[in-house]
């Protein structure tokens, strides 16, 4: 079996013409393997959606190639098709139909006509047996992006497109999303993820393409994209020491002082936190409020302004 889901290379594309032409993809190569949660990383106008339209064969490449499954999108657009199912960004729900009737719609579009029950159980496994007769337009935020799935899945594809799936969601509906997120991959689903959110990537996806004006400016696991930032988990603790009275401690790599607290970018919190007692017990202090923070995608903000 093909080991790549998605093979993307050489891509450009754009939007407009003239004055008004936007090169919305600049020579995109990524390869997404078999099982994975594959996230597309990057602020608004990226070309994150533009890359998932090229995907699903609804966007004109201006060079390149792309294979879903190892079928050719631009030469079998219909065979690549029923490879994909898809959640648009916006969920642009048809305001007039049930849930019930969407998923019919959906599935109708690839000549798949599940039963009744089938559908039925596909609501209810999303938390929406009993929306089942309600307009998308009748349902909350967070049930519309439940309905977007379950229509992503009525065609019961090998490989899931998900665009901001969670955007707009509160932190609770994103959880949930999450967990069933999860639980379409582990039925052997791969997914493909677009977020502008780095700790929503971080948590869910085994590799991360981080895209920006229109180009994959990086691609690896998350601990790796952590590592390759070159950002150090910081100690943050109390203590309260004459303000010229700090030196440095064993693994800091810097130091700061905000008001009673003390900040230190480390390279080995053990080290430090043990050198901080000491500091401490020299001046018959306690040390309180102890917290280490690992770095994350946003290493950048790992030290953060006071
Ligand atoms: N329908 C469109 N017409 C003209 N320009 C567009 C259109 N859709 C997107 N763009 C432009 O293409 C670029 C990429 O957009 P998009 O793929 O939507 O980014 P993202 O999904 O990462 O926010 C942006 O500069 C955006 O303004
Ligand atoms: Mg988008």
């Amino acid at each position: 079996m093909e080991a790549l889901a998605i093979e993307v290379k050489g891509v450009s594309a754009h939007y407009g013409a003239g004055r008004r032409r936007v090169e919305a993809l600049k020579d995109v190569s990524v390869e997404v393997r078999r099982g994975e949660i594959f996230g597309l990383l990057g602020p608004n106008g990226a070309g994150k959606t533009t890359l998932l339209s090229c995907i699903e064969g609804l966007h004109r490449l201006d060079r390149g190639s792309i294979c879903v499954a190892g079928i050719d999108v631009l030469h079998n657009s219909r065979p690549a098709k029923r490879k994909l199912g898809v959640q648009l960004q916006s969920t642009a729900l048809m305001e007039g139909l049930t849930a019930l009737e969407l998923l019919k719609a959906y599935a109708a579009l690839y000549e798949v006509y599940p039963t009744r029950a089938a559908l039925m159980a596909l609501l209810a496994r999303f938390g929406l047996a009993e929306q089942a007769h309600k307009r998308a337009k009748q349902m909350s935020g967070g049930q519309q992006q439940r309905l977007a799935l379950a229509i992503a899945l009525v065609t019961d594809p090998q490989i899931v497109l998900l665009d901001e799936p969670t955007s707009a969601l509160d932190p609770h509906a994103r959880r949930a999303l999450w967990e069933m997120i999860h639980a379409i991959h582990e039925e052997g689903r791969t997914i493909i993820i677009t977020t502008h959110n780095m700790d929503e990537a971080e948590s869910l996806c085994s590799r991360v393409a981080i895209m920006d004006a229109g180009r994959i400016v990086a691609c690896d696991t998350p601990s790796q994209l952590i590592a390759s930032t070159g950002a150090r988990p910081v100690l943050r603790a109390a203590i309260e020491l004459p303000p010229d009275d700090v030196q440095p401690l064993a693994g800091a790599v810097q130091m700061r002082r905000a008001g009673e607290y003390l900040e230190v970018e480390t390279v080995d919190p053990t080290a430090t936190l043990q050198s901080l007692y000491e500091l401490a017990a020299r001046h018959s202090r306690a040390v309180r409020d102890i917290v280490v923070r690992q770095p994350n995608l946003e290493a950048g903000l790992n030290l953060p302004e006071e």
